[in-house]
């Protein structure tokens, strides 16, 4: 079983390359991958990129290159769900891209137009169980599970917040998740998302994320650990 985690930032990597493993490094396309061993499982780590495509790439890549079974995300985001705090966790149920908008041509908003599959696609049951699991023994943060919110865009406005939240069941918003969701969903390959609120995605998100970033995205690649220690 190779597992596969994959963060935007090296904020969101780092926690795993200062683990004191040593990784074989190999380069394709515009990735480092990691290839080693964490905890007795065998795991291939890269930073994607910030993004829809840099996500999308790097799953693909990670499928057919590497031979990913299963797909971690790990990162940071921002709050939608009012009961979320800087620090909190959410793990992925499913997906959606909030900025894909053919509506238009009649297509609801988030709704790949012409696609044979969901628009909100689903995350895997066993990897749902095990990060809610992983993450409720933090202990002292709220963990939530809800459909995470992609989109190329840093969302920094409380009017846009409303306007997602009257739109999507989203509890969370991000920029990659949905991109690998979907790459992995064509695939047949499980994947989960995880991540830790940096900011409320609203006017003073900037500052709460440059705050609270590292913080962040280290109490979700912690749960990533936890993870593969089961
Ligand atoms: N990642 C962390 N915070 C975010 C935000 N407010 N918008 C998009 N992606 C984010």
């Amino acid at each position: 079983m190779k597992t596969a985690i994959i963060g935007a930032m090296e904020e969101e990597i780092s926690y795993f390359l200062a683990s004191g493993e040593s990784f074989e490094e190999v380069k394709k396309a515009h990735l480092t991958l990691y290839k080693g061993n964490l905890h007795g499982q065998d795991v291939i780590i890269t930073r994607c990129g910030v993004g829809k495509v840099n996500a999308a790439v790097t799953t693909q890549i990670l499928i057919d290159y590497c031979g990913a079974d299963r797909i971690v995300f790990t990162g940071v985001a921002g709050a939608l769900h009012k009961e979320l705090e800087v620090g909190d966790i959410v793990v992925s149920t499913a997906c959606q891209q909030h900025d894909l908008d053919a509506s238009p041509l009649g297509f609801k908003k988030g709704e790949v137009p012409m696609f044979d599959g969901p628009s909100v696609f689903p995350a895997d049951e066993t990897l749902i169980k095990s990060a809610y699991t992983a993450a409720e023994t933090v202990g002292g943060v709220q963990v939530m599970k809800g459909i995470v919110l992609s989109g190329d865009q840093f969302v920094a406005d409380r009017d846009l917040v409303n306007e997602l939240s009257d739109t999507f069941n989203g509890v969370c918003v991000e920029m990659e998740g949905a991109a690998v969701a979907h790459a992995a969903m064509v695939n047949r390959i499980p994947y989960v998302v995880i991540r830790s609120i940096s900011d409320k995605a609203n006017g003073e998100a900037a500052e709460s994320f440059t705050s609270f970033v590292n913080k962040a995205a280290k109490r979700s690649a912690a749960i990533v650990e936890r993870m593969l220690k089961k």
